[in-house]
C-alpha cells in the first residue's frame, strides 16, 4: 500500500539530477574527485579535522573498531536502543557486546551510569548512539572515557549538524560515523562518512577501506602513479562519484533542511503538549539538532497497545515505524542479555510518527488529531 502521509520523503529536487548527470559526462564515476571534495566539504561544514567516505555506516562502525585496534578477547558497550548495525559491528571484530541501558523515558540516549556500570577489565571502547540526533551526555561519557582508558565511536546516523555544548555530534569521540541511507538527513541511496580527530587514525582507516592499497585507481589512472603496494588486510568500503555528487547536493540542502525539520518538530510538539495518554521523549530539548525522527511514547499498555495504535494509523493512510526493537531481544543476542527496563520499556510503547522537511502543518494537525482518536480506543 501507499501511505497518504509516509514516514518519510526524499528532498530531492533538479539538483541532484544534474549533479548526476555532470558526474556521468565527466565519465568517473568510481571514487574519484567528487569523494574527496564530498570529505572536504562534509568536516569544514561540522568542524572535522578529518572526514572519510564510505560505503555505508555498518562497515563504517567496523573500520571504526578495526582501525582503533578493538578485537577478540575485548569488550565493547553498546546500546540495545539502536539499529542492530551498531552492535553487529562489535561482532564483526570478534569482540564482546555489552548491552548498556537508555537514561530514561524522556531521554533514549545511553545512560552514563550504565557506561561505568558495565566497565570490566576487558572493556576497550563504548559505541554512543545519539537518538534522532538528540546528543548523549558527552560530557560524563567522556570524563569516564577518559578515566577508564577506552576509546569512544559515535554511531551519528541520526545527527549530522547537531550540536553538543557547541560542536557537531560525531566530532567529540574518537571516531564519528554517520549513514547516507535513503531516509537518513543525507540520503545517497547507500552511503556513509567518517570523522576524525586524529591523523594516524584517519589514514588508518583510509588504508584499510581500499584494500590496504597505497594508490587509488583515481590516482593511477591521473597518472600520479603507476604501481602500488598492499600493506594491511584491507576492504573495499568505497564510495562512489555518483552518490559523492549526491551527497554534496544534499549536504547544502542541509541546514535549511534541518531548520524546517524544527518546525515540524515544533507543530508536533504544541499539539501533543498535555495529552494524557503520550510523552515526547526530549520534548523542550533546546539546542540545535538534526530530528532524524519524531517519536511518541504511550505511558502504558505495552506493545500490544502500542501496536493497535499504529494499525489504526496505517488504516487512515499513516505510516509510523518503531526506533526500535531492543537488540539485546533479538535471537542472535537474546542469551548474552540481561534486563534493560528502559530500553525494553522504550522499545514497548514508541511509535515514531512522520518526520520530513516537507511535511506540512496541515499534514501534522491531521496525525496528531488521528492519533488523539485512535489513542483512546481500547
Ligand atoms: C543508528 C544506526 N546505526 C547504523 C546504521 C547503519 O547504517 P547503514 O544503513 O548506512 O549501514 C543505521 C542505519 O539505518 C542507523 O540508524
Amino acid at each position: 500500500m501507499s501511505y497518504r502521509i509516509p514516514l518519510f520523503d526524499l528532498n530531492y529536487g533538479p539538483e541532484e539530477v544534474q549533479a548526476l548527470a555532470d558526474t556521468i559526462r565527466d565519465n568517473w564515476i568510481s571514487m574519484g574527485p567528487r569523494c574527496e571534495a564530498f570529505e572536504r566539504e562534509f568536516a569544514a561544514l561540522l568542524d572535522a579535522p578529518y572526514a572519510l567516505t564510505v560505503d555505508n555506516c555498518t562497515n563504517a562502525l567496523f573500520l571504526a573498531l578495526r582501525a582503533l585496534g578493538v578485537g577478540a578477547g575485548d569488550e565493547v558497550l553498546v546500546p540495545s536502543l539502536t539499529f542492530v548495525a551498531t552492535v553487529n559491528a562489535v561482532r564483526y571484530v570478534g569482540a564482546e557486546p555489552v548491552f548498556c541501558d537508555i537514561a530514561g523515558p524522556d531521554n533514549l540516549c545511553l545512560s552514563p551510569d550504565e557506561i561505568e556500570a558495565k566497565i570490566t577489565s576487558r572493556t576497550k571502547a563504548v559505541i554512543v548512539m545519539h537518538y534522532g540526533g538528540f546528543p548523549c551526555d558527552m560530557r560524563r561519557i567522556m570524563a569516564v572515557a577518559a578515566k577508564r582508558g577506552l576509546r569512544v565511536v559515535e554511531d551519528a546516523c541520526h545527527g549530522p549538524l547537531s550540536v553538543w555544548e557547541g560542536r557537531r555530534i560525531g566530532t567529540i569521540g574518537d571516531i564519528g560515523c554517520f549513514s547516507f541511507f535513503s531516509n537518513k538527513n543525507i540520503s545517497t541511496g547507500e552511503g556513509g562518512m567518517m570523522t576524525f580527530r586524529d591523523q594516524a587514525l584517519f589514514e588508518r582507516a583510509k588504508l584499510l577501506r581500499s584494500h590496504g592499497m597505497t594508490t587509488t585507481s583515481y590516482q593511477r589512472a591521473g597518472g600520479h602513479s603507476t604501481q602500488y603496494d598492499v600493506i594491511d588486510l584491507g576492504y573495499n568500503f568505497r564510495m562512489d562519484d555518483l552518490r559523492a555528487a549526491l551527497g554534496r547536493v544534499q549536504l547544502q540542502r542541509l541546514p535549511k533542511d534541518l531548520e524546517q525539520r524544527a518546525r515540524v518538530r515544533g507543530w508536533y510538539e504544541s499539539r501533543l503538549e498535555g495529552l494524557p495518554e503520550i510523552t515526547v521523549p526530549f520534548a523542550g530539548h533546546n539546542g540545535f539538532v538534526s530530528n532524524y525522527i519524531f517519536v511518541v511514547a504511550l505511558k502504558e499498555g505495552g506493545a500490544g497497545r502500542r501496536d493497535r495504535v499504529r494499525e489504526r494509523l496505517h488504516a487512515q493512510g499513516i505510516q509510523t515505524s518503531v526506533h526500535y526493537p531492543c537488540a539485546h531481544r533479538f535471537s542472535l543476542y537474546r542469551e548474552r542479555a540481561g534486563h534493560l527496563p528502559w530500553s525494553e520499556f522504550a522499545s514497548d510503547h514508541l511509535i515514531t510518527l512522520p518526520m520530513y522537511s516537507k511535511l506540512t502543518e496541515e499534514q501534522v494537525c491531521e496525525i496528531v488529531d488521528t492519533l488523539k482518536q485512535v489513542v483512546v480506543e481500547p
